[in-house]
């Protein structure tokens, strides 16, 4: 390039989009694990692999030529499973023809369900501590994203709220069981209570269950069971979650056609297909239904095996009936911020958590921090060991 080159190439300033989002607490606190030799109980992923069967299965799909483009929705063969699946867990049949889209991870079902349904200015209720993507989902549509809190201390939906903050510019709700991060499960009541709610609208909710296998103490209350619900819902899993392979980044969609006939067009101009040998693989691992019915006792062992640890620290587990996250209350160890308690816990005791104030639009501080348990048993033994010490 000569310098006559140098002076006509000009990079366009750009107004950004999402101008408060920076990077993650999640890349923070996994770098400082990194930095400190901590045991990384930030993150939410698992530290062990997956079933080599399903691997096998991939490759085998790989091997037999399923390597093009499969069709837009997803492959056949994965959405008929995916459907009795759905219909032998909830008792509600999704058409997999018109019904049900495979998409490149939950997160991007979510992102192409909210450009989807929500246009500027419309409003869409968010239940504050959530899953970090949802309000710039919505801003990224030119939505408003509306900020409840689940009720402190229980972190139970507190439906006055969401009554109050519905109003005639609502499009959407999003809402998350089992949750991330409190590990509260919504009840058959709180389901009911939601389409009693909805009943007078046309609000479309947004349902992600991606931790629908993981629930401890009961029934996972998918919206797919009440019709009501699953009348005006898309339900959104993630087989990254069920099937410890959260870097394969695939899940999928579903909702009544004439919801999923318009994900589908943002959908196919937005990733189009989801890689095809990977599909296959898992629509022949799901045919056995064992790999997702036994991972609840699988995660209620380490769930157990954590809080047993936990009790001996001077940290107060709270309740955790889903999901592979435990938060604690550690007030009667510190009085930092939640934030400056996770960099200290990280960098002096050799454990990396999750402030949960990163989770909420107010950045509200209680004390309290998560840490992940989808871990093998020697690493959390070993986190164990460094809390005893607190
Ligand atoms: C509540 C919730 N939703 C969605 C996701 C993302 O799932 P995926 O990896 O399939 O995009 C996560 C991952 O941490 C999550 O916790």
């Amino acid at each position: 390039m000569n310098a006559r080159d140098s002076t006509v190439a000009r990079t366009p300033v750009v107004e950004s989009r999402l101008p408060t989002v920076g990077t993650t607490i999640f890349t923070v606190m996994s770098a400082l694990a990194l930095e400190h030799g901590a045991v990384n109980l930030g993150q939410g992923f698992p530290d062990f692999d997956c079933d080599p069967k399903l691997v096998d299965a991939v490759d085998a799909a790989m091997r037999a030529g399923l390597n093009q483009y499969p069709p837009m929705p997803g492959v056949p063969i994965l959405r008929e499973r995916i459907a009795a699946k759905i219909e032998a867990l909830y008792g509600h049949r999704y058409d997999p023809a018109t019904e049900i889209t495979v998409t490149a991870g939950a997160t991007q079902a979510i992102l192409t369900a909210v450009l989807a349904f929500v246009g500027p200015g419309d409003e869409v209720i968010v239940l504050d501590p959530c899953y970090d993507s949802y309000a710039p989902n919505v801003t990224l549509a030119g939505g408003v994203p509306i900020h409840v809190p689940l009720a402190p201390g229980t972190f139970a939906p507190d439906f006055d709220r969401i009554a109050a903050a519905l109003g005639p510019k609502t499009r959407a709700i999003i809402i998350n069981s089992p949750h991330n991060p409190s590990g509260t499960v919504w009840s058959k009541g709180d389901m009911l209570r939601l389409a009693e709610l909805l009943r007078p609208t046309d609000v479309v909710v947004i349902s992600d269950e991606v931790y629908e296998h993981m629930t401890y103490d009961g029934e996972h209350q998918s919206a797919a069971r009440f019709p009501e619900l699953a009348a005006r819902t898309v339900v959104v899993s993630s087989f990254g979650k069920t099937y410890h392979v959260t870097g394969w980044k695939i899940a999928y969609a579903v909702a009544p056609a004439p919801l999923s006939a318009e994900f589908r067009k943002v959908h196919q101009f937005n990733v189009f297909t989801v890689n095809t040998p990977m599909q296959h693989g898992i629509a022949t691992y799901l045919a056995d239904a064992s790999h997702h019915l036994d991972l609840a006792a699988f995660y209620r062992a380490k769930r157990d095996r954590f809080r047993a640890g936990l009790a001996a620290t001077r940290l107060q587990s709270l309740p955790c009936a889903g999901t592979y996250f435990q938060c604690v209350d550690y007030s009667a160890v510190s009085e930092l911020s939640e934030d400056a308690f996770c960099r200290w816990l990280t960098s002096e005791v050799g454990v990396a958590a999750i402030p949960l104030s990163a989770f909420y639009a107010d950045g509200r501080e209680q004390r309290i921090v998560r840490f992940c348990f989808a871990k093998k048993d020697e690493t959390l033994d070993l986190a164990l060991a460094r809390l005893r010490r607190l």
